[in-house]
């Protein structure tokens, strides 16, 4: 055999297995992905630039879709990311502008240079929402169990779980009191049946609340006192007319005050 032929046999015969070394490659690609739990409720959700219970569509450069910036739909799919990211998850309300693609975007380099190629972001969040309905064996719990867990099967990591969550707990004494116990039982359980002890869960003290309780909250949040608990202070961040939601350009400056806080905590994507 001539060795011309012997090489046009070579390319014939591994024409599959070029195929397969694709696939190989997708799947190392796959499993470059830094992941993020985005939980809590409306504030997290997003309603940036709703009134009346109307989005007006506005989307700040720092929010907009990247090629490397997927998230997980409902359906449990990795689908381009793009506001508001949870329009199908909190689906009983409009959902606006929150903090997550502004965050995304603002860690992408560096996550990038840390050798990860994709974030891909697990939208949580529901509206209106108490911690105690987030306790271990909730619905909400058991989805964002679920929903982590399918994250992870296509590869990658979990970087952090972004939580906003407390408005709906000033409201009672008791709930305000609370708070901190359940929080902290919340993050525990959440570490323990993901398997990932060390999980970093990054908080946003409130910048409003429905009741009279926010400064108790917000104590509370500040006092956590577990390991890789971080917060970052909304306190001061401009209010839609509800005073209750962040405003869209509030929700672009949270994105990048936890993408600081993220970077800032030196675990990048260890988990
Ligand atoms: C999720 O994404 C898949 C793939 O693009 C799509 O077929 C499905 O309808 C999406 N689910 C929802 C709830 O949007």
């Amino acid at each position: 055999m001539s060795l011309t032929l012997s090489l046009l046999l070579l390319i014939a015969i591994s024409q599959p297995c070029v195929s397969d070394l694709t696939a190989v490659n997708d799947d190392y690609w796959e499993s470059r992905k830094l992941m993020f739990i985005l939980a809590g409720q409306s504030n997290m959700a997003g309603r940036g630039g709703v009134n009346e219970n109307k989005w007006d569509h506005v989307i700040p450069t720092e929010c907009g879709p990247h090629p490397s910036i997927l998230r997980l739909n409902a359906s449990l799919q990795w689908v381009p990311a793009t506001e508001p990211l949870h329009a199908d998850i909190d689906v009983r309300r409009t959902c606006g502008v929150g903090p997550g693609m502004s965050f995304a975007n603002w860690i992408r380099e560096p996550v990038k240079e840390g050798g990860w190629r994709l974030i891909g972001l697990v939208p949580c969040a529901v509206g209106g929402t108490r911690i105690q309905e987030w306790s271990r064996g909730s619905v909400l719990y058991q989805q964002m169990i679920g929903r982590t867990k399918a994250a992870l099967t296509s590869g990658g990591k979990i970087g952090a779980v972004l939580w906003y969550q407390g408005e709906s707990d000033t409201v009672k004494h008791e709930d305000a009191y609370s708070y901190r116990a359940r929080l902290e039982k919340l993050i525990f359980d959440l570490r323990t049946d993901l398997h990932l002890p060390h999980l970093l869960f990054i908080q946003v003290a409130l910048a409003s609340g429905e009741g009279p309780y926010v400064k108790i909250v917000r104590e509370a949040q500040k006092g956590i006192r577990l390991p890789n608990v971080k917060y970052v202070d909304a306190s001061g961040l401009k209010l839609e007319r509800d005073h209750l939601h962040l405003t869209t350009q509030s929700q672009v400056q949270l994105g990048i005050m936890l993408a600081g806080s993220y970077l800032n905590s030196g675990i990048n994507g260890i988990y």
